[in-house]
């Protein structure tokens, strides 16, 4: 088992309000899975997906990853446990423009201690494996969406990442490039990342292995594709 959350509670506080964003969330994903997430707006996805990828603490609830109990960890401890074991891919690309695309890549490596030399081949071969290597030099405001997206994909996947975690991934593409993104999701699922992703298409929830759909805070199916 790579992952399991048991009674997962976010609750949002402010002077009046008190909004429940997770209820009480319990899920086990095993490595080398491929989990698609969905529901509606609000439901909660993203907030999963932060604490899944150790961005935001549960309010209550414990969070295993492997061995290791990630509600136990302080901020220091989660930098260090980020930087070996996730990748993020974000709907809003989250680019650097005042870098060139490999230089934002290699900023994934940055604290890491790693020759300058092993860097530069790793951000070359990233940049490779998403189909981007002629547009490394540029910059963000050079590229097509398409490809900011796949270069973000290249800057998550950059570390060797255990766990891809995708918040829409493909909602600010068209049809084709929508369809290169889950191309790269899928064939790095197969090389034996897990991924979770959440998105609005069901079409490509369809790719994952499992879907997830949320609604209210809660998990409430769970159900493996025939593929
Ligand atoms: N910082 C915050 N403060 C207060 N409430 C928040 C905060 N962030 C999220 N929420 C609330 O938590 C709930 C879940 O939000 P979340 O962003 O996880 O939804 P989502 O499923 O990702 O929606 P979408 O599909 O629109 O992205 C919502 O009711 C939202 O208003
Ligand atoms: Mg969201």
């Amino acid at each position: 088992m790579l992952i399991e959350l048991s009674h997962i509670q976010r609750l949002y506080r402010s002077d009046e309000v008190e909004t429940t964003a997770l209820q009480d969330i319990d899920l086990q994903i095993e490595t080398g899975e491929f989990v698609a997430i969905m529901g509606p707006s609000g439901c909660g996805k993203s907030t999963l997906l932060n604490i899944l990828g150790t961005i935001d603490r549960p309010t209550s609830g414990s969070y295993r990853f492997g061995t290791q109990e990630l509600t136990a960890m302080n901020e220091a401890e989660l930098a260090k446990f980020r930087r070996e074991h996730l990748g993020y891919v974000f709907q809003s690309f989250n680019l650097i423009d005042e870098l060139t695309i490999e230089e934002n890549i290699e900023l994934a490596l940055i604290y890491r201690e790693m020759p300058k030399s092993e860097r530069r081949a790793r951000v070359a071969h990233a940049v490779d494996h998403v189909g981007i290597a002629h547009r490394a030099r540029h910059y963000p405001s050079q590229l097509s969406g398409g490809q900011q997206q796949r270069a973000a994909i290249a800057r998550a996947i950059v570390g060797q990442p255990s766990l891809i975690l995708a918040d829409e991934p493909t909602g600010n593409l068209d049809t084709d490039n929508g369809a290169q993104v889950m191309d790269i999701l899928q064939r790095l699922n197969d090389e034996g990342a897990t991924i979770i992703m959440v998105t609005h298409s069901p079409s490509h929830a369809d790719l994952a292995r499992r879907r997830i759909d949320m609604l209210d805070g809660q998990v409430v199916v769970s159900v493996r594709n025939a593929i």
